[in-house]
């Protein structure tokens, strides 16, 4: 797979409106404001390619974008925005359900979790659902140049209790300033999409 051959598609609003799925979809999932824009940029090695925002939780789509002919990139909503109303997370809820449960080609789920907090009760309901459905995931733990060394060592012990289902060597420090964890991922999404470069 040709990393820099990201290109942005198309954001839908509804799940009825997603394109059928053929190539092999890497989903990433994470609340809002975790970094998911920024995580996406670094792994596809580009600056512009996912809009990051100083405004969380303004946009309730799901983004798409193609990686030449060998997958497809999707950027799912970000949750747990408390300021949203309650029909824009009904929205979101049924995007979730039609997207995950429509027998798409998902060939790994990046879920992001802040590295500096607890998983919140949304982040544990994800990494249930994504365990319980048996969808390949892995764990990326953003922001992790905003901890020093002790607070780095104490999360990321801690998180491996937080997170008892996942397998450790899923769960990955990631930085999108200092690039950290971006190479890992990208064998992941590698390991997964069946691509062999
Ligand atoms: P929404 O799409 O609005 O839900 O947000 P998002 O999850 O896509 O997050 P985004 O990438 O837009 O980043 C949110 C904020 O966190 C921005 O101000 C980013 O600059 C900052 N940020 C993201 N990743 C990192 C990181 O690895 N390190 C640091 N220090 N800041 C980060
Ligand atoms: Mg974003």
């Amino acid at each position: 797979m040709d990393f820099s051959k990201a290109q942005f598609e198309r954001a839908y609003g509804t799940f009825s409106q997603l394109p059928a799925s053929i190539l092999p979809e890497i989903v990433f999932s994470g609340r809002s404001n975790v970094g998911k824009s920024s995580l996406i940029n670094k792994v596809f090695n580009r600056k512009n390619l996912a809009r990051v925002s100083s405004v969380p939780g303004k946009t309730v789509t799901i983004n798409f974008y193609s990686v030449g002919g060998d997958a497809k990139i999707v950027d799912l909503p970000g949750y747990g925005y408390a300021k949203v109303a309650k029909t824009e997370k009904d929205r979101w809820a049924k995007m979730m359900e039609g997207y995950f449960n429509s027998g798409r080609n998902i060939s790994l789920v990046v879920q992001l979790v802040d590295m500096r907090h607890p998983p919140t009760a949304d982040d544990i309901m994800m990494i249930d659902f994504l365990t319980q459905t048996g969808y390949p995931f892995i764990v990326a733990l953003t922001k992790s140049d905003k901890l020093n060394k002790t607070e780095y060592k104490t999360r990321l012990e801690a998180i491996k209790t937080e997170l008892p289902t996942v397998e450790k060597d899923r769960i990955i420090p990631f930085s999108a300033l200092n690039g950290e964890g971006a190479e890992t991922i990208r064998n992941y999404i590698i390991k997964y999409s069946g691509g062999s470069k």
